[in-house]
């Protein structure tokens, strides 16, 4: 079954086709960075808009890059949720409409189950069950993964998702949107233990996450010191060490509460170089395992949309005619895919 993933939640569009048996046929991405950069932040309105623009040329560079047409199409996959509403009408409108043409089935995706299922698409495919690590812009998760669908939300964010609280840090150092990675790169160049931050909610127990008392103390920290890069520097560095730090925490605590040994991290923050390093090395110690999607496959992108959906409308599920799209929609309330 060949199916086209159309990816428009926030301020990325990503188109790529499927094939059930013959893997990845194409990926596409336009992102939107340099349209909001001016304004510290995503602009709904303008990434709508940039959506209408972009979407249609670049279903046809998806296309071509598979060698296909239209008609070559099993099934349709577009992202109806979470999100900004304006943009996932978008790719749902677009989507649906295009399937209704073609006459094939059409399926809204849950963003975060795309997220979930991304490292499927590499050559290491993680079994059935593991604990899932989700750290993206909007969310931070724990949950317990039986199988697609099969999801039991064990702890999250009761505040900032990991994403946004390095956002809002890099914003608070003067560094670009998308902060983030830059306030990587620069924690990169950081000595450690410079400055000791807080490992919030840590000394009790539970799996739920807070983040945004980080944000805070980076800028209580940023005021009592002086501004050149290396300080700079020592202090990325310690905000990124106490979010790696408390995410590792709360996998190992995870791992051990179910009894499981793998683990899977996905989200735009799992691109995070020291995430990766500081996990693979704490999986070792366990005698466990952790599997991440490549970096391109992290953040927002259409394959993982392809991919999720094509699970589910293999299984048979579709959408019906109307176009829904849901810009809050609990992971857990998906229904589950028999195997
Ligand atoms: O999954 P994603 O592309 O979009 C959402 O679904 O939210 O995640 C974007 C988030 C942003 O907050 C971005 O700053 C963060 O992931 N991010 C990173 C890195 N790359 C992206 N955070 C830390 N280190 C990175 N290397
Ligand atoms: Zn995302």
């Amino acid at each position: 079954m060949r199916v086209l993933g159309i990816e428009t939640s926030c301020d990325e569009t990503g188109i790529a086709i499927y094939d059930t048996e013959h893997g990845l046929l194409a990926h596409q991405l336009y992102s939107q960075v340099k349209l909001h950069a001016d304004y510290g932040g995503v602009v709904p309105e303008l990434a709508s808009r940039d959506h209408v623009r972009k979407i249609l040329p670049l279903i046809s560079k998806a296309l071509a890059e598979a060698k296909l047409s239209s008609a070559d199409l099993d099934g349709i996959a577009y992202t109806a949720g979470p999100g900004l509403v304006g943009a996932l009408l978008v790719g749902a409108c677009v989507g649906r409409s295009m399937a209704f043409g073609l006459g094939i089935p059409a399926l809204g995706v849950h963003h975060m189950e795309g997220h979930l299922l991304a490292p499927m698409l590499e050559d290491d495919v993680p079994e059935f069950p593991f604990i899932a690590l989700l750290v993206s812009g909007g969310h931070s998760q724990l949950v317990a993964v039986e199988g697609i669908g099969r999801y039991q939300l064990l702890g999250e964010s009761i505040d900032d998702a990991a994403g946004e609280a390095f956002d809002k840090t890099a914003k608070l150092m003067g560094l670009d949107y998308p902060g983030g990675p830059r306030l990587a790169a620069m924690a990169a160049q950081g000595r450690a233990n410079q400055y000791q931050f807080p490992r919030p909610m840590t000394d009790r127990p539970g799996l739920d996450f807070s983040f945004s008392g980080l944000k805070t103390f980076a800028a209580n920290t940023i005021a009592a010191n002086s501004d050149d890069a290396q300080t700079r520097a020592d202090i990325a560095r310690a905000f990124q060490d106490a979010v790696v730090d408390t995410l590792v925490i709360k996998c190992r605590r995870a791992l051990q509460q179910t009894g499981l040994k793998r683990l899977v991290v996905a989200g735009g923050v799992s691109a995070n170089v020291e995430l990766r390093a500081q996990l693979h090395q704490f999986a070792d110690t366990i005698g466990g395992k952790v599997y991440f999607p490549r970096p391109a496959f992290c953040t927002d992108n259409g394959a993982m949309i392809a991919y999720a959906g094509a699970q589910r409308l293999l299984a048979g599920e579709y959408s019906d005619l109307s176009i829904i799209t849901r810009p809050r929609w609990p992971l857990d309330q998906l229904p589950s895919v028999c195997c």
